[in-house]
């Protein structure tokens, strides 16, 4: 898969190497290009990508200019980001945020709830945030910070077995059944199973069985007039699109990947599936070696998939090199036998974890094939202080 991408690299950034600081996020925008393509021509009409693990504005113009206006994110910044490049590009977003929102977050909102030029559904995460949400939702009318016809928009959290969020489909079934709400309308289940992996197929499908049969039983007076049902990432996408359920139900369905935008080490079942391409490496120097059988790099765990446990990367045109296990800063590889690069050389590193490696960085350093174009501002990465933009 990655043959030769190394001698690729090394053309496309010789005009820059000399002054480039490593550990550096290097991104292909060809690569990313053709993985877009890829997606959207294997679930047409049918992929709301999650942006946590893109979190840039450049890669989202990809997404726009392919036509991809559905998304998810979980964090404001990326909802900023997503909303400035979406009005910028002259697109209409259609955003689920998909992460539960706590009163102070919700009410930051409000902006972007109110901009009919978005649109833009929120997670409950049980029948009582349900209520909330409703109830928070009356105070922003009442305040004026929303029109007096507003109804905000909600996807239910089901929990498919994950136990992350959400509330289980027994639990939404029975839960639903007293609720009265005012300002607010069901417009979705989200079933995202991210605990399940590529050969998971009949937990996946049972699953999604639940959740159609969740859907049929909404009661009428808390839905609206169509339902999405948004489900699973990079490694249980292909269970859903074989799942007859949701396929042709009374609603529309929608599968959530978002790391085969960049592609990693960890997907590389979506990428034989899919033919991605490797869209994102990290560019690291050897800052230290014994002559023989150790070197040591300069990108830690501070600067590659600082959630994975070792190997957490691999290191392109070195199979003879092993990495270890890193500190922060160093990532110590074992040499299995010569040759091996020397101290100061230059090596590309493929992330195990994409997502949480672009989320390490302010900025990527950007080609487009062999060709260095710029860099791009990974503007959403980290976290703001407030709640609310416009008090930041
Ligand atoms: C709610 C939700 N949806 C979608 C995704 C995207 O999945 P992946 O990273 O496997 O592409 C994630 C990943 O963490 C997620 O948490």
């Amino acid at each position: 898969m990655f043959a030769d991408a190394h001698r690729r690299l090394d053309r496309a950034l010789a005009s820059v190497c000399e002054r480039l600081a490593t550990p550096a996020l290097v991104i292909d925008l060809q690569a990313v290009r053709h993985n877009i393509a890829a997606v959207a021509a294997r679930a047409p009409g049918r992929w709301r990508p999650h942006i946590k693990t893109v979190k840039q504005a450049r890669i989202l113009e990809e997404l726009f200019a392919a036509n991809v206006c559905t998304s998810k994110c979980a964090t404001l910044p990326e909802l900023e980001l997503l909303v400035a490049t979406a009005a910028r590009t002259g697109h209409r977003p259609d955003i689920v945020f998909a992460y539960p929102l706590y009163k102070q977050a919700f009410r930051g909102l409000a902006g972007f709830l109110g901009d009919p030029q978005v649109d833009l559904q929120v997670l409950a995460d049980a029948p009582k945030h349900l209520a909330a949400l409703d109830h928070w939702t009356a105070a922003l009318i009442d305040a004026g910070e929303l029109p007096r016809e507003f109804c905000l928009r909600v996807a239910l959290d089901v929990d498919l077995g994950m136990h992350r969020t959400g509330t289980p489909p027994c639990g939404w079934h029975t839960g639903l059944r007293a609720l009265e709400l005012r300002h607010t309308q069901i417009v979705g289940l989200h079933g995202y199973d991210g605990h399940l992996h590529w050969e998971d197929r009949f937990e996946a499908h049972q699953g999604y069985d639940a959740l159609c049969e969740l859907a049929r039983a909404l009661p009428q007076n808390l839905r609206g007039s169509a339902l999405e049902l948004c489900t699973s990432g990079t490694h249980s996408y292909v269970h859903a699109l074989s799942h007859k359920g949701l396929n042709e139900g009374p609603w529309t369905h929608s599968i959530s990947p978002g790391t085969v935008v960049l592609s990693d080490r960890r997907s590389h079942r979506a990428a034989t599936d899919l033919g991605l391409r490797q869209a994102a490496f990290v560019a690291s120097r050897v800052i230290s070696t014994d002559g023989h059988a150790r070197l040591t790099l300069d990108a830690g765990s501070k600067g590659i998939a600082p959630d994975c446990p070792p190997p957490t990367c691999t290191i392109l045109g070195w199979p003879n090199l092993r990495p270890g296990g890193p500190s922060e800063e160093h990532l110590p590889v074992t040499v299995g036998s010569q040759p091996a690069p020397g101290f100061g050389e230059l090596v590309w590193l493929v992330p195990e974890h994409v997502c949480t490696t672009v989320n390490l960085y302010r900025h990527a350093v950007v080609i487009d094939g062999e060709r260095y174009v710029g860099l791009s501002e990974i503007a959403a990465a980290g976290h703001p202080v407030w709640s609310n933009p416009s008090t930041a």
